[in-house]
């Protein structure tokens, strides 16, 4: 266990444990102590939160890290250095790899890259079909087995409906969710909403993006589906009509939509329709972007985004979104500051800063908010009691 860590002076804001107050926190690699006043003992390292907000640590659910296969759009190294910068002390990584996650082989040798190499946490989301092709089912329970947090064949749909009934079966008593990639969206909520309906499996819907497709979630939540959903930072903020004439850079997939779409997802934030901000961290090179390829480098902007995007959602709310819905809904350990939990905190500040995606640790750099002002930033973010990133 590392030594232990003063953070000293912050506002403290933990929505499990209810509490938002000006409150010092010891760590090591679980929380030990919360008090009002705590003195530093003598060698104990000192983290000075004053005028900032402390917060269990931050979990991206939805990042595409690139490994194996794809080494010149992200690395592991990479990627979880962005991650920390973003204020992300977890990440749950996607299957879109080559090969992809389909096998516990391929899961277990994923999570060996990562014990030698990771800087925050990784928890890897496995394919639901064989390649991700939609057509052979993978073997689920080896999956979950060997660390598979939730299923998803991210980058495509799993569009043969009696393929996604069957994965609802056979992971109907696991406790990761299957996470749908809705492509086309409403149609394919509509289909994955029904049949999250009739099979009672708990579902999730990655980066919602439309009006029409929340109005189906809530439906669908209103007849007893167990679903949830995500927003992203440019789904939230962008919109195809503000879309500047930049060629592809603005390719991602869902494509931005309609100002009445950004809304209606805000508003979706703000009354708990959304469970979850994610980032969609899906990093390319400048020559594949310009090719077409779809995606943004989201991990390193997503908090002040989304903080633009909200600039009135109570900072319980936000941090919630963030730490302990994600944790909810993938079963990780994290999102809360309760004693004797992973002592994984973020630690940011509600002040302007100027995005340069040329500074990117990110090998990916394009996002929509290069050059943009954004209101909140991270200060620092620890995993396990250890300080790993500091502005
Ligand atoms: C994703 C990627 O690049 O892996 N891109 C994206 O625009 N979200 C895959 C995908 O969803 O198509």
């Amino acid at each position: 266990m590392p030594e232990s860590l003063l953070i000293r002076g912050g506002r403290l804001v933990d929505p499990i444990a209810s509490i938002d107050a000006l409150r010092d926190i010891r760590v090591s690699g679980i929380v030990l102590e919360i008090g009002e006043h705590l003195e530093a003992m003598s060698g104990e390292q000192v983290v000075d939160a004053n005028g900032a907000i402390v917060s269990p640590g931050f979990i991206d659910m939805h990042v595409h890290l690139r490994e194996p296969g794809e080494p010149q759009k992200e690395r592991i190294e990479t990627g979880t250095q962005a991650a920390l910068r973003g204020g992300f002390s977890a990440i749950a990584c996607m299957p879109n790899t080559s090969p992809a996650l389909d096998d516990p082989a391929s899961i277990e040798s994923l999570l060996a890259a990562v014990a030698q190499r990771a800087h925050c946490r990784v928890y890897p989301i496995a394919a639901i079909t064989r390649r991700r092709e939609g057509e052979e089912l993978c073997d689920l329970d080896a999956l979950s087995e060997a660390g598979a947090v939730a299923f998803s064949d991210d980058g495509g749909w799993t569009r043969d409906a009696r393929v996604m009934a069957e994965a609802a079966k056979a992971a109907a008593h696991l406790e990761a969710p299957l996470i749908s990639h809705c492509e086309p969206e409403e149609a394919a909520a509509a289909r994955d909403l029904l049949l999250a309906l009739v099979s009672e499996k708990r579902w999730h819907l990655a980066h919602l993006s439309t009006r029409r497709a929340l109005e189906m979630l809530l439906a669908a939540r209103a007849q007893g589906a167990r679903v949830s959903a995500e927003a992203t930072p440019h789904h939230l903020l962008c919109t195809q009509e503000g879309a500047h004439a930049n060629g592809t850079s603005t390719r991602v997939n869902p494509p931005l939509r309609s100002e009445d779409d950004a809304r209606a997802l805000r508003e979706g934030v703000r009354d708990g329709a959304i469970d979850v901000l994610a980032s969609d961290h899906a990093p390319h090179t400048a020559e594949e972007k310009k090719e077409g390829a779809p995606g943004f480098s989201g991990l390193e902007v997503a908090v002040g985004a989304y903080a633009a995007a909200l600039p009135d959602l109570p900072l319980s709310r936000f941090i919630a979104l963030l730490s302990a819905n994600p944790a909810r809904i993938l079963n990780l350990e994290g999102g809360t500051l309760q004693p004797g939990r992973p002592a994984d905190v973020t630690i940011f500040r509600d002040e302007p800063w100027r995005v340069d995606a040329s500074s990117f640790v990110s090998l990916g750099t394009c996002t929509p908010f290069d050059g943009a002002t954004l209101p909140r930033r991270v200060v620092a973010t620890i995993v396990g009691g250890e300080v790993r990133y500091r502005a």
